[in-house]
């Protein structure tokens, strides 16, 4: 503990000393000048200024002398009766180096944008560290992914060409991807190229001139590698890549990392939060369609040289003992999961303890705020009651781990994020826009200083990033998170503060929801909140007017949800509709959230005061609606 205090004391107060010190260790083509510049009023955040790098060289080549034979990726299949395969660093790095050279044949070069779409499969992290490797910048758009929402992605980021598969095995499922795909491109000039990769082998359609097979690019591509594949000299501050996130707008963002900086962040924390020892096997369960898989199954685990497990499926299928199996076949040191797929195992007839879980070194939880039953199951029923877990607090925006306890160091408490990493430096708000001193607090959580992986810019639209990020609080970064402080000065993150649902982990929008269910043919208006789900965390209430009566609202609903379901994606689906005359407005027209909120709740009760609504009666109707629901 003392010496995670020496560090974090030292990173606070003399940052470019700390962090020049840490990437010393990295492999660089040029040094930097600077170590930092910046300033939160643009805002402009720079890293390692004059350093030139390729990511992928501190990810892959500089392992080739001490590991190249050790397994880079493990991938386990959706169906365990498919064998799992495994990549050495060594033959990842060959992999990656082919890969580069099929984009750069097809005229891909620095700074272009590429979409990726695929299934969690091998060649997803060699795409994504193709485009690393050739300075392209990848935007990875998740598999539940609707056509108008991949569209959106690649016109805001102007893709010139696009990685997808024919299919996807989710599950007992098989899901189309190139059909979603060729709906998404009827919208989209700028993609003029797309490369199919054969997973499920379904009939696809395929465009002469446009559509390539991955299969046969990778063949032609394997006699200029050397040519070819090699890694582009990329500046400090190049943009790394794009990952869209919804907010309280209707539009998601595309947030922007960029090079140095991020690989520094995720590798660091990747070595901290999880206590990294060489030789280990990490299994994220997260898909790389989110930042947690681009942080923590590709860049920090592959610049720390550890064993990264991909997994194809869910953890439901065949049943709910596939986590446990996986953990025991490939031997899984630390083992990164989200609190909603805890809880759902946690009603499941299977007990973890029922397969060999003895490798296990550390667990962690991360996506949304961990109840203390999931806490506790997950320590006593995952984890033997001996094992550390690491509740990790962080976001899109931040590119890594920001709050967490340091595994085996920080005392832990059920449910809290604790303290910050070295290089964080938290701060609470309240509504008036004071910074709260005192040590137990609760209020807005912002971030003070910069650290190496926050986010540049929102691509196209810097002013978003400052608006979104810089304006509430000036001087700060503002994370859109409630936040409680305790007199160990630990922090508990409570839930967002502003209208952004965290459903299983994912965030959602609610304006782009609502904007979906009002494109509905028979939808006047339409507000959604959330509410607390036993297994999802927070589950979508969808409060709505039709303009007319329906004569078979079961039906209706199904068609809202199939609406939803192609404009954003099922991810999005509500998991509740009520048909309503009216929603509770103030006399200015705002609707009043917190009503419907305590109403989703099913604490009518704690509506409090409604007087300045400009129909308060509007409530009692709602009320009784909700109660008569079928
Ligand atoms: C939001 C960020 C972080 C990668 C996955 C989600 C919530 C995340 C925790 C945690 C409480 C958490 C926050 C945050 N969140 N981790 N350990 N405890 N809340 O990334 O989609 O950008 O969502 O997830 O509300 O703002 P994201």
């Amino acid at each position: 503990m003392e010496a995670y205090e020496a560090q974090w004391n030292k990173a606070k107060d003399q940052p470019e000393v700390f962090w020049s010190a840490i990437a010393a260790h990295f492999q660089w083509k040029k040094p930097w000048n600077k170590v930092l510049e910046w300033n939160f009023e643009e805002p402009c955040i720079r890293w390692f200024e004059g350093a030139q790098l390729n990511i992928t060289e501190n990810c892959l080549d500089r392992h080739l002398d001490s590991i190249g034979d050790q397994a880079a990726l493990v991938w386990e299949p959706n169906d365990p009766s498919e064998p799992f395969q495994s990549l050495s660093y060594r033959e990842l790095h060959q992999e990656v180096e082919t890969a580069a050279a099929m984009l750069r044949m097809h005229g891909i070069k620095k700074g272009d944008r590429v979409c990726i779409y695929l299934p969690m499969v091998p060649e997803l992290a060699i795409a994504v560290m193709a485009c690393a490797r050739v300075g392209a910048i990848h935007s990875v758009v998740f598999g539940g992914f609707s056509a108008q929402s991949i569209a959106d992605r690649i016109n805001d980021a102007q893709c010139n060409l696009v990685i997808c598969s024919d299919g996807a095995f989710r599950g007992s499922k098989t899901i189309p991807m190139k059909s979603t795909v060729d709906d998404a491109l009827d919208r989209c000039p700028s993609v003029n190229k797309v490369l199919v990769l054969t997973r499920s082998r379904s009939a696809v359609s395929m465009i002469k001139t446009r559509d390539f097979w991955w299969k046969e690019e990778f063949e032609k591509a394997k006699e200029k590698r050397a040519e070819l594949g090699y890694a582009e000299v990329m500046e400090a501050e190049d943009p790394l890549f794009i990952l869209y996130t919804s907010g309280s707008t209707g539009k998601p963002k595309g947030v922007v990392h960029t090079t140095a900086g991020y690989m520094v962040w995720a590798n660091y924390t990747f070595v901290n939060a999880f206590q990294f020892q060489p030789g280990d096997v990490h299994f994220c369960t997260a898909d790389i369609g989110w930042i947690t898989g681009h942080s923590y199954i590709l860049y920090g685990p592959l610049s720390a040289g550890a064993t990264s497990l991909m997994f194809e499926g869910v953890p439901s299928w065949p049943d709910a003992r596939r986590f446990w199996q996986i953990v025991e076949k490939h031997r899984v040191q630390l083992f990164y999961t989200a609190p909603t797929a805890i809880r759902s195992l946690m009603g499941s007839p299977y007990r973890p303890s029922e397969n060999d879980l003895s490798s296990l070194r550390v667990l962690g939880s991360v996506g949304e705020p961990i109840n203390e039953t999931a806490w506790q199951w997950y320590k006593d029923e995952v984890g033997g009651g001996r094992l550390p877990i690491t509740d990790t607090w962080w976001q899109t925006e931040t590119g890594g781990i920001m709050i967490c306890p340091i595994p085996g160091i920080t005392p832990e408490k059920p449910g809290k994020a604790t303290l910050p990493l070295p290089g964080i430096v938290p701060v609470l708000f309240n509504e008036k826009g004071e910074e709260l001193h005192a040590l137990q607090s609760s209020g807005n959580l912002c971030i003070k200083a910069p650290w190496p992986g926050m986010l540049r810019t929102t691509w196209g639209d810097h002013e978003r990033c400052k608006n979104t990020y810089f304006s509430a609080y000036p001087g700060n970064y503002f994370t859109g998170d409630g936040c409680e402080r305790d007199a160990d000065g630990y922090y508990k993150i409570t839930g967002r503060v502003d209208d952004v649902l965290n459903v299983s982990g994912h965030r959602i929008g609610t304006a782009e929801l609502e904007n979906a269910i009002n494109q509905f043919t028979d939808v006047v208006e339409s507000a959604v909140v959330g509410y607390p789900h036993e297994i999802k965390g927070q589950g979508i209430y969808a409060f709505v007017i039709l303009n007319r009566t329906p004569e078979d609202p079961a039906l209706i609903k199904q068609d809202i949800l199939a609406t939803v379901s192609r404009l954003i994606g099922p991810i999005a689906k509500p998991d509740e509709i009520l048909f309503v005359e009216a929603l509770p407005k103030t006399r200015s027209g705002k609707i009043m959230r917190r009503i419907l909120r305590k109403i989703a709740e099913g604490q009518p009760e704690a509506i409090g005061d409604t007087s300045t609504l400009l129909d308060p009666d509007v409530v009692k109707a709602i009320l009784e609606a909700s109660q008569n629901k079928p």
